[in-house]
């Protein structure tokens, strides 16, 4: 199956999951670059589309979409990509990094109310919705720390433990062969 991965990302958190993703499933990778960049104005909704992908999506059958959460919304520069190819699109996996903990992910500003928003627009062609949470690398009493939240950036030296777990069962989704046990 022939992946693309495409990611938008503010602070590089979205970017290291769209790296690593790209990596693995050695796979291509494009950023969705927004025609104005300003995620403050963004977030109030003033987007003006993105600029065009220098890669033809027809070319494949999977397109994985990275990208954080915002205000608890599927964010504009993702969405536009959604809405203008939706159907040129075969089948997406959608991943994010995300502020909001599992134990929130139902709230105003959690990741579900995400996944519900791109199910809608995509249907089943939506094969996958994951969260990989930022608290999740979080020391336990530090969890509940907004301002650490916000300072922190999933990168190889924090990514261990229950989000790498997380991870890997999302690569034996996406690329079941490279993770088959050898028999002997
Ligand atoms: C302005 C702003 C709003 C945010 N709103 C949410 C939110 O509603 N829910 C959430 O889970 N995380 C929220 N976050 C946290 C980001 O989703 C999180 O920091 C993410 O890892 C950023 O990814 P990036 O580095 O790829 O931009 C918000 C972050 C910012 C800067």
């Amino acid at each position: 199956m022939k992946s693309l991965v495409l990611y938008y990302s503010g602070t590089g958190s979205s970017r290291y999951l769209a790296e690593r993703m790209a990596r693995e499933l050695q796979c291509d990778i494009e950023a969705i670059r927004p025609r104005w960049d300003v995620p403050f104005l963004m977030m109030s909704g003033l987007h003006l589309g993105n600029k065009e992908l220098r890669t033809d999506i027809d070319h494949y059958d999977r397109i994985v979409l990275c990208g954080p959460v915002w205000m608890g919304q599927f964010i504009a520069p993702l969405k536009s990509f959604v809405k203008k190819y939706r159907n040129h699109i075969r089948e997406l996996v959608f991943v994010t990094s995300c502020g909001s903990s599992d134990e929130k992910k139902d709230e105003k500003f959690g990741y579900e109310q995400v996944f519900k928003q791109v199910r809608t627009l995509l249907n089943e062609k939506c094969k996958h919705c994951v969260a990989f949470p930022i608290p999740l690398v979080l020391p336990e009493d530090k969890k509940n720390d907004s301002e650490l939240l916000m300072k922190t950036r999933l990168n190889d030296a924090n990514f261990k433990g229950e989000i790498l777990e997380r991870w890997e069962g999302l690569m034996r989704e996406l690329n079941p062969n490279q993770h088959l046990q050898p028999t002997f």
